[in-house]
């Protein structure tokens, strides 16, 4: 099987590691990779939100199968001229990938299929977000309606910052505070049937404690010790199942990854918020305790015939993965300096190894930032504990000007 990948973050470098372990798959290839997936895909600079581009390729490299890793490209409409050649992509169409691309389609769907999730309100102006804010009270949380790469959304108690968050936005959720801890659960679906992963919990803040500003995500592991027996299923049954048929019944199937992200709180578990692909960093861990060959299985979702596969295998290992992100990230990421310690931070017998995010070769060769969160140091182990330790020492031997980490990734959940 010839497949080609799309994008060029960790999760993609991630998705073209299980490939490359398939022996389904005869030939990889990636648009636009990073330096990383180079060494283990063929990469094409090709513009991965230029639908006609991304098509030409795929045609002319005769991909039995596309895959398409980040939101940008989906919600842009990539898949659309793909599928419309007859070729098998896994991602939804533009129309599905709404559930990501608008805060306020998806709680409009929702709504439709009874899932649930926190009260809100869309606003568009400063009166309806004053309004809506002082209905709900303190914390505030203000969502920007569009695509923000995880950084539209504010959380805070101070009521000028929450409005002065609604007054930069076109059109802004404004919604209830959902307390209780979070956790990522994503589904492979092609539309009808529904085939849960194992859930994994991610880091959203940029610091230490939960501190500092949200970000794409610092850090994640899995399997989650703390989580209740029986989560998976009771969110197959609330939210994903549900979500799925009532997108069908809408005319606007969704074939891809569906990413739940829940809240557990005092009063039972809230989405708050939907994705339309893989999540970064989550897909790190969980990919790697998926012991499923995993072309088959995204095959499988693009073709509609989910429901002939077999149950996935899991590995009882857990993984950690730790995000080293450039000096500056999120707000003004500083590019351009050079990554070294690559080769020593991954583990001879493979228990530790390097995604690349935003990282490219410069004219030397050399690897070097190219990009907010640059790397994401992977490991498994035995237990948390385990896993956590070995992703810290590869985190430990490499050296980028400026670099930041957190030190907290699983900390609390490997103690218990
Ligand atoms: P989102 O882009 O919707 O996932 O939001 C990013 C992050 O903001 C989430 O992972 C949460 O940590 C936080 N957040 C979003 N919505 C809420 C909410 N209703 N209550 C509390 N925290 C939230
Ligand atoms: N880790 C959060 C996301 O992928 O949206």
């Amino acid at each position: 099987m010839k497949v080609l990948v799309i994008g060029g973050g960790a999760r993609e470098h991630a998705l073209c590691r299980s490939l490359s372990q398939d022996p389904a798959v005869t030939e990889l290839h990636c648009a636009p990779g990073n330096a990383g997936i180079a060494r283990l895909a063929t990469v094409h600079p090709v513009d991965q939100l230029d639908g006609t581009a991304v098509t030409a390729l795929a045609e002319r490299l005769a991909a039995d199968l596309v895959v398409v890793g980040p939101e940008a490209p989906l919600v842009a409409g990539v898949a659309d001229p793909l599928r419309a050649a007859g070729i098998p992509v896994f991602g939804p169409s533009s129309e599905a990938a709404q559930l990501e691309g608008s805060k306020a389609f998806a709680k409009d769907v929702m709504a439709g299929a009874g899932v649930p999730t926190a009260r809100s309100y869309v606003c568009t102006t400063p009166e309806e977000a004053a309004e809506a804010l002082d209905a709900f009270g303190a914390p505030y949380v203000v969502k920007d309606d569009g695509l923000a790469a995880g950084k539209g959304v504010v959380v805070t108690a101070d009521r000028t910052a929450a409005l002065a968050h609604a007054a930069a936005c076109d059109r802004v959720v404004i919604e209830e505070y959902l307390d209780g801890p979070e956790v990522s659960l994503f589904a492979i679906t092609d539309g009808t049937t529904v085939l849960p992963l194992q859930p994994a919990q991610d880091f959203k803040r940029a610091l230490d404690g939960d501190a500092g500003p949200n970000t794409g995500g610092m850090g994640a592991y899995s399997p989650l010790p703390w989580a209740p027996a029986g989560l998976v299923q009771e969110v197959l049954d609330t939210v994903l199942q549900p979500t799925v048929d009532e997108l069908r019944r809408r005319g606007t199937p969704f074939s891809g990854l569906l990413y739940a992200g829940l809240a557990l709180t005092s009063r039972g578990t809230r989405v708050i918020e939907f994705n339309a692909r893989f999540g970064d960093p989550e897909t790190q861990v969980v990919l790697a305790r998926l012991r499923t060959p995993l072309a088959g299985v995204l095959l499988a979702a693009a073709n509609a015939t989910l429901a002939d596969l077999e149950p996935l295998r899991w590995s009882e290992e857990a993984a950690v993965t730790v995000v080293v992100a450039s000096e500056g990230y999120p707000a003004a990421p500083r590019t351009g300096d050079v990554i070294e310690g690559l080769a020593e931070a991954e583990a001879a017998d493979g228990t530790a190894w390097v995604l690349h995010a935003g990282t490219k070769a410069d004219e030397q060769g050399r690897v070097v930032s190219a990009g907010g969160r640059v790397l994401s140091v992977t490991a498994i182990g035995k237990d948390l504990a385990q896993a956590r330790e070995r992703a810290y020492q590869g985190v430990a031997e490499i050296r980028l000007a400026g670099s930041q980490h957190r030190t907290d990734i699983a900390l609390k959940a490997a103690a218990q």
